[in-house]
């Protein structure tokens, strides 16, 4: 519905906040030293996603047109057709829902023009209990939609077509803000829903600048969020807001039976904060069925590896296979889009009328090996293995040991080979490793070595693969990126990430001068790369596995008392801009210092550092720079790995 440019609010007020540019603590926390051990994992339980939620989503298919029999029958669907054995349990409903919030008392009411099963006895009650009921009773959950702001992204953006909420100002503030506990109260416990969309259109659409507010038709509200410029968004405000959501749903449902998807388009540097307080979070504008808007969203998540995790999910949006470039006469691009989606642990929301759904879209909803990839228990995002504007390959570890999925993947319009390596997937070049084609459900002859692939233009293979691994005994810490977390990412100002695609946006078309980079997280910590795109390499020493980061960061690695040993080659990056300064690397074990390397130049060749690590439940890896460096200081702690 909208694009980042319409989201743009070049005359809000530009505030930026400092702490902004690492990993804060959660909304209520003073902020600490980012260097200082923590000494355990500093990450929040909360809220109910071990693994990435699947399920179905209106809006995708419906937009605002919405109705309790495209739901109901899309839920019917998900049970008949066997989705919901696969995994398919979340029915989200989106914006669209709701008639307007009743004055005096501020109760949110349900439109039952479109919800008839809402009206229940009472003069104008209304209430979602019978249809949450019924998603229960067929062993479904149910997912409500609302805006951390006053009003709602179809009330901003409306379309020619939307059902919007009715009534005076005040009535048609259907969004969260200042009712936070009646409204959370009212969707998980009275109500009984298991899923919450929080969308962010009431914190950018509602500014005083705006035509609608000007007429008198909406409150303002300031534009805490400010698209199309990373250092301009109120990050401290939009966190808190976000953060008194999670909270209250804590309070309500104490047994943590509840999933929070914070929706703001990766803006506001949701990135490096987004897993604190959300269960998962968008990492970009909304999807269209575009081919070259899907690559934007995907490239969103896909160097955002060690953000996410069991419990915490990069969230590139909801699938739209079944529309334009990805229906039934796209499969091979609908396939390509699942396959992505699948592997990069994105959540899988279906967004499609189900009741009339082709064959060849439901086997790719269903393709059970692939959803088994997306929800492999370990957790880990996909890795790129190798990355150009032409071809990727993204290998993700499985749970098992010497067990990956791969996706090789053909961005372009020309036909490609991809060659995929023993080295890509870390295996050992000697020994045999099987190929399951996941597709096809087809065992490929094994190989050693390497194995080619022809790809059409936007064609992926999507594997299954088993070998030997190259460390006989461990892990690379960047094979298994669901283990660490950022706890502070060194950087001192937030720069947008250039490696995203940017496609024509579809409501301006080439008018202006095209879109900007506007995703944060530029120089954020990297598995198998620098965070500024380079090859990991220490006074000239290539490192092929490894964690690329800026100095001042501080990550820490889940090791759950699991392993013996950890080791890793240390030393300025040889891409490091900065050349003056001196780095020392500090490994600590549960809050007490390990390891540590002598204070290390640009000049410097790698440093072995090696530790036991026997019992130790958190390992914390420290780069701290000695002095202040002029430009970013780019640390390599190559080949570190973890051993039984
Ligand atoms: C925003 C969100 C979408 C959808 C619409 C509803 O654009 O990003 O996912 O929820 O609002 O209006």
């Amino acid at each position: 519905m909208t694009s980042i440019q319409k989201r743009t609010c070049v005359a809000c007020s530009m505030i930026l906040i400092g702490a902004m540019s690492r990993s804060a603590p959660a909304a209520s926390e003073a902020p600490s030293d980012p260097l200082a051990p923590a000494g355990a994992w500093s990450e929040k339980v909360f809220g109910h996603a071990p693994l990435p939620p699947m399920g179905w989503n209106s809006w995708n298919a419906f937009h605002t047109q919405i109705d309790e029999a495209k739901l109901m029958g899309s839920a019917r669907a998900i049970v008949d057709f066997g989705l919901r054995d696969l995994g398919y349990r979340y029915v989200n409903i989106d914006d669209g829902w709701w008639q307007n919030r009743r004055l005096p008392d501020g109760r949110m009411m349900v439109r039952t023009g479109t919800f008839p099963g809402a009206k229940i006895a009472g003069p104008g009650e209304t209430s979602f209990r019978p249809l949450v009921d019924a998603l229960h009773g067929m062993g479904l959950k149910a997912g409500i939609y609302t805006d951390i702001g006053r009003n709602a992204c179809s009330q901003g953006y409306p379309e020619p077509d939307s059902l919007l909420p009715t009534g005076s100002v005040a009535e048609r503030e259907v969004g969260i803000f200042d009712h936070v506990d009646q409204d959370i109260t009212l969707y998980f416990k009275e109500w009984g829903f298991d899923y919450i969309k929080v969308d962010g259109c009431g914190l950018n659409a509602f500014s005083e600048d705006k035509p609608a507010v000007k007429e008198g038709r909406f409150r303002a509200f300031p534009a805490y969020v400010v698209s199309d410029a990373v250092n301009q968004s109120r990050v401290a405000d939009i966190r808190n807001l976000f953060g008194e959501v999670r909270d209250a749903m804590m309070r309500v449902r104490p047994e943590n039976d509840f999933v929070f998807s914070i929706c703001n388009w990766g803006t506001a540097n949701v990135r490096a904060w987004g897993r604190d307080l959300g269960n998962l979070w968008r990492t970009s504008d909304d999807i269209e069925p575009r081919w070259s808007r899907m690559l934007y969203n995907f490239d969103s998540v896909a160097t955002r590896e060690l953000y996410s995790g069991p419990g915490h999910w990069n969230d590139p949006d909801m699938l739209f296979i079944g529309h334009g470039d990805f229906d039934a006469g796209h499969l091979r691009e609908a396939r390509t889009h699942f396959a992505l989606w699948a592997i990069e642990d994105a959540p899988l929301m279906i967004g499609y009328d189900l009741r009339h759904a082709p064959k060849a879209l439901l086997d790719i909803w269903g393709a059970a090996e692939i959803v088994a990839v997306n929800q492999d228990p370990a957790g880990n995002q996909g890795v790129l293995a190798f990355t150009s504007d032409d071809v990727q390959i993204i290998v993700k570890q499985l749970a098992n040991r010497g067990e990956k999925a791969v996706v090789l993947f053909n961005r372009g319009t020309e036909p490609a080979t991809a060659t995929l390596t023993a080295g890509h997937l870390k295996f050992s070049p000697s020994e045999p490793i099987r190929v399951r084609d996941l597709w096809s459900r087809r065992d490929l002859p094994p190989f050693t070595q390497e194995l080619s692939f022809k790809l059409a233009p936007r064609e992926s293979v999507m594997l299954r693969v088993r070998g030997r691994s190259e460390l006989p005994e461990g892990w690379y810490l960047s094979e298994m990126p669901a283990r660490l977390y950022v706890a502070a990412d060194g950087i001192r100002a937030l720069e947008a990430d250039p490696q995203i695609h940017r496609p024509v946006p579809q409501d301006s078309g080439t008018r202006g001068g095209g879109p900007r980079p506007a995703l944060a997280g530029w120089g954020g910590p990297r598995a198998d790369s620098t965070p500024y795109n380079n090859e990991l390499r220490i006074h000239g020493a290539a490192y092929v596995s490894g964690i690329g980061a800026l100095a001042n960061s501080r990550l820490q690695v889940k090791a759950d008392g699991g392993f013996k040993r950890f080791s890793a080659r240390v030393g300025l990056d040889d891409s490091s801009r900065e050349r003056a300064t001196k780095v020392r690397f500090e490994v600590y074990g549960d809050g007490r210092l390990l390891v540590q390397s002598p204070e290390m130049g640009a000049d410097a060749a790698a440093f072995p550092l090696v530790t036991d690590v026997a019992g130790v439940k958190t390992i914390e890896l420290v780069a701290r720079e000695i002095g202040v460096a002029h430009a970013p200081t780019v640390v390599t702690w190559g080949e570190a790995a973890l051993e039984r």
